[in-house]
């Protein structure tokens, strides 16, 4: 795992986009894995002002997401189809038919499920899959205890994942107890992993994961056992190491 640390989010931030946009410089149909959440919002930001400064284009990339609330629509402000459509693909030129995010109200879940995983197996494999990292060291929303062998799949949220992610709803019980997300081998199997990881609340994670003990109990530890993984941290992320 390579460690690039640096002062600030903004600067993490930048550096990650250069490397998103160094794979599309290298094959402008790439597929890009995709996360929510706070931490990648600002290499989002990054990215639009490539497009709009820097001549790229999104035209033929593809990407696949991570995952998804269940029971939330892609139209409610609170689903990361809605977020990852207003923080990034309405502000270039991506053909929103390429964009992929596992669907919250799908009537067979199981379904949903295996459609997402054949569908990632398709388009993929995945050639750069950006991570942030929850607290409790959850990737994508594959909580502590997921095998290192599953694919995309539900799970229920840890009460401690749903309370911090509860900053983005108007109270905690509106935070959707369930979700579906790619597996820890689903994510595995992507060419390239950049992790992005920014701020105090993150810092005893980053600690756990770069002591380099592999265990289902924290996940993203089973990103020691993939050959290209880069994790950017800024300071503060960085300050229990
Ligand atoms: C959510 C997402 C994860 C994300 C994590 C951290 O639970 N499912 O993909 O990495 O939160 O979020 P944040 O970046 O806001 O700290």
């Amino acid at each position: 795992m390579k460690v690039v640390r640096v002062e600030t989010y903004e600067e993490m931030s930048s550096k990650a986009a250069q490397i998103v946009e160094q794979q599309i410089q290298k094959n402008n149909r790439s597929v890009l894995g995709l996360a929510t959440g706070s931490t990648p919002v600002g290499l989002y930001e990054n990215l639009i002002q490539g497009v709009k400064e820097r001549g790229m284009s999104y035209r033929d990339i593809h990407t696949v997401n991570l995952d998804e609330y269940l029971g939330l629509s892609g139209t409610d402000p609170q689903s990361y189809r809605y977020f990852m459509n207003e923080k990034l693909f309405q502000h270039i030129d991506i053909d929103l038919a390429n964009t992929h995010i596992p669907n919250g109200k799908a009537t067979s879940v199981e379904e949903e499920c295996q459609r997402y995983e054949a569908m990632v197996n398709e388009i993929g494999p995945v050639d750069l899959q950006i991570l942030g990292m929850g607290m409790n060291g959850h990737i994508g929303f594959n909580e502590p205890g997921t095998p290192e062998n599953s694919v995309t799949h539900s799970i229920e949220l840890e009460p401690s994942t749903r309370s911090s992610n509860a900053r983005f709803f108007d109270s905690l019980d509106e935070v959707p107890t369930h979700a579906i997300t790619m597996g820890i081998a689903s994510i595995l199997k992507s060419k390239q992993i950049l992790v992005l990881a920014s701020g105090e609340s993150k810092a005893q994670a980053v600690k756990v994961l770069l002591e380099g003990n592999v265990s289902e109990e924290f996940p993203a530890s089973f990103l020691w056992n993939h050959q290209d993984v880069t994790i950017i941290v800024d300071k503060d992320a960085y300050s229990l190491v």
